[in-house]
Order: structure tokens, then sequence, then C-alpha cells
């Protein structure tokens, strides 16, 4: 009888988003792996600033060479498991903010169904991203028919004419003619200084590529005014499964994995929900059933914490 092999069920991706399987996956792991950051109870919450470089590489190669011809990042995925942020519909805001906005943002969908008087988009990479032909906000400005950002999805409208003519009537709506300005904010959402309250925070599949999320949620509270209204969507984790998984897979791209009791009460204590869904979604990657729960989540801040 042969004995099992079990490198063939270890994969490894580098920050060059090169993917390796069996032994010269094993042989990667032995020597580079994120079982050092795990705890047991809650997952992985914080890694050493070199590791989150590591994974800033991996996302800027991701957009700014893999997807220099993408035009959006599941944007639209979202906006259906947000019932198409029906929660929003109607509601104005004096001042909104999307954290970790990444090149094509989740607020250009956004604001097909409510009103942001001033619009702040935040991400470390938000001037790399400016540089991306179909980058939503290029110039400062988002939306609109004539200004730059529209114009970098003309080469789109030959190979995607039916997103093309999506993508123009979403940017005349939420720019008309020549789009709406934007403030562009270069930072990590743990760093970020400012003096504004911000009464809508969207943050969108972002927590699983920073360095923090402790940090993420006090900053979080600290900019979302008592009444403001939190948009967030994640993958959430069980670190009793953490460890088990990072001795056979090393992704450079994500390096959080946040158990998902930190999150539910992170949101309990300090937001009324108007819609919490969880998915499960069935997933395969070479050849290993990867599961995974995903919540998408719009509340109000509580006027006192629980
Ligand atoms: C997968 S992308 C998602 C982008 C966008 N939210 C979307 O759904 O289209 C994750 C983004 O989070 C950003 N990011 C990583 N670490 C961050 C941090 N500490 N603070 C803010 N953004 C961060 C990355 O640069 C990247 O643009």
């Amino acid at each position: 009888m042969t004995k099992p092999d079990h490198d063939n069920a270890k994969f490894y991706i580098d920050e060059y988003i090169n993917i390796y399987e069996g032994k010269e996956a094993a042989r990667r792991l032995n020597d580079h792996s994120d079982r050092a950051f795990v705890d047991p109870q809650t997952g992985i919450t914080k890694v050493d600033a070199l590791r989150w470089q590591e994974a800033q590489r991996y996302e800027r190669r991701t957009w700014m060479e893999h997807g220099k011809y993408t035009l959006s990042d599941r944007n639209e995925y979202h906006l259906a498991h947000f019932a198409n942020y029906g929660p929003l519909r109607g509601a104005s805001f004096q001042r909104g903010i999307e954290l970790g906005c990444g090149p094509f943002t989740n607020m250009r969908l956004i604001l097909d169904h409510c009103r942001v008087q001033n619009l702040h988009l935040l991400d470390p990479l938000i001037c790399d991203y400016l540089a991306h032909p179909s980058c939503r906000y290029r110039g400062g400005k988002m939306g609109g028919l004539t200004n730059n950002s529209s114009l970098g999805q003309i080469p789109a409208a030959v190979r995607y004419p039916l997103q093309f003519v999506r993508t123009m009537l979403n940017a005349y709506r939420i720019g008309g003619f020549s789009g709406r300005p934007v403030v562009i904010e270069q930072s990590k959402i743990e760093d970020f200084q400012t003096t504004h309250q911000f009464d809508l925070v969207v943050m969108i599949n972002v927590i699983e590529h920073c360095q923090d999320v402790n940090a993420i949620f006090n900053k979080i509270l600290q900019i979302i005014p008592q009444g403001g209204t939190f948009v967030f969507h994640d993958v959430l984790y069980d670190a009793s499964e953490v460890s088990q998984t990072l001795s056979v897979s090393y992704d450079a791209g994500h390096p959080l994995r946040v158990d998902q009791a930190l999150v539910h009460r992170f949101l309990e204590d300090h937001f009324e929900p108007s819609m919490h869904a969880q998915y499960w979604i069935d997933q395969e990657f070479c050849g290993h059933k990867l599961p995974r729960q995903e919540i998408y989540y719009v509340g109000k801040r509580r006027t006192k914490a629980r």
C-alpha cells in the first residue's frame, strides 16, 4: 500500500501571484508561513509591517499588472448581495468615505441609491490606482461623461459592450457630464488622520488585506458619529480552523484571518443592524474544498455601546 502524500494537498501563492502546489509548496511553506501570527481564540488579527507590505505588493501587482484591463472587483456581486443597497435607498449623507476603496470602488454603485454631499476615498495604494486605465476616480473626479475615468472605459466598449453601456449610464447618474470631485486619502485605515466625522462609512472586502483589525475597528469608531451608517462586507473565519489551513497553504495577498466572533462582537456592541446576511460559499482551489462564510451588513452607530 502506498503512503498518502500529504504534500499533494499543499498550495502556496507568492507575492508575484505565482501558485505552487505539492512538494514545491511544502518546501516554500517550511520557509515562510503565517503560523506565528495565529491566536487560537481570534485567528490572525495583526501581522508585522513586513508581512503587510508583502500583501500590498501583491495587491499592487494584482491591479496594476495582472488586472490592468479589469473593470470591476466583483462590485456588482456585492451590489446584489447587499440587495441593491436597499437599506440605503433614498438616504442623504453629509460626508461619506469608502475605506480600502481599490481602483474601482463600491461607492460608484452605492451613489446610484443615495445622496452623499462630500465624498472621500481612502486606500494606501490610491496614488498607484490613479494610473489604472479604468480607475473610477482619475483626476480626483467620480462619474461624469467627459472626465478621465469615463474616457478610460472607452477601450472596454469593444470587448464588453454591455458593461460599457452600464458603466457610462452609472457615470452619468453619479457625476453628470463632468464628474463630481472626491477627496483622495492615501493612507492605511489604521493610520488615517482626519478632523472630519463621516455619517457614511463603507468598507467592503478589505479586512483580510490589512495589518491590524483592532486598530481598524477603533478608527471606525473614531470617525463615525452616533447615528452614522456602516456598510460592511468581508470573509469570516473560525479561529479553530485557521492553524490547520495555514499548515497546508500560504496566501501572500491575505494576511489577516479574523475569527467571526470578534467581528460580530464589534458590530453588536456598536451598531443597530438594518441588514445582516451571512452566506456560505462553496469554493474550490487547487482541488481543495475551501468553503467560506461571507457577511453583508448595514448598521447605524448606537447612541451608547452595549
Ligand atoms: C480586494 S481590494 C478591495 C477593494 C474595494 N474595497 C472593492 O471591493 O473594490 C482590498 C483593498 O484594501 C486595501 N488595503 C490593504 N490594507 C489596507 C489598510 N490597512 N487600510 C486600508 N486599505 C487597505 C488594498 O490596498 C486594496 O486596494
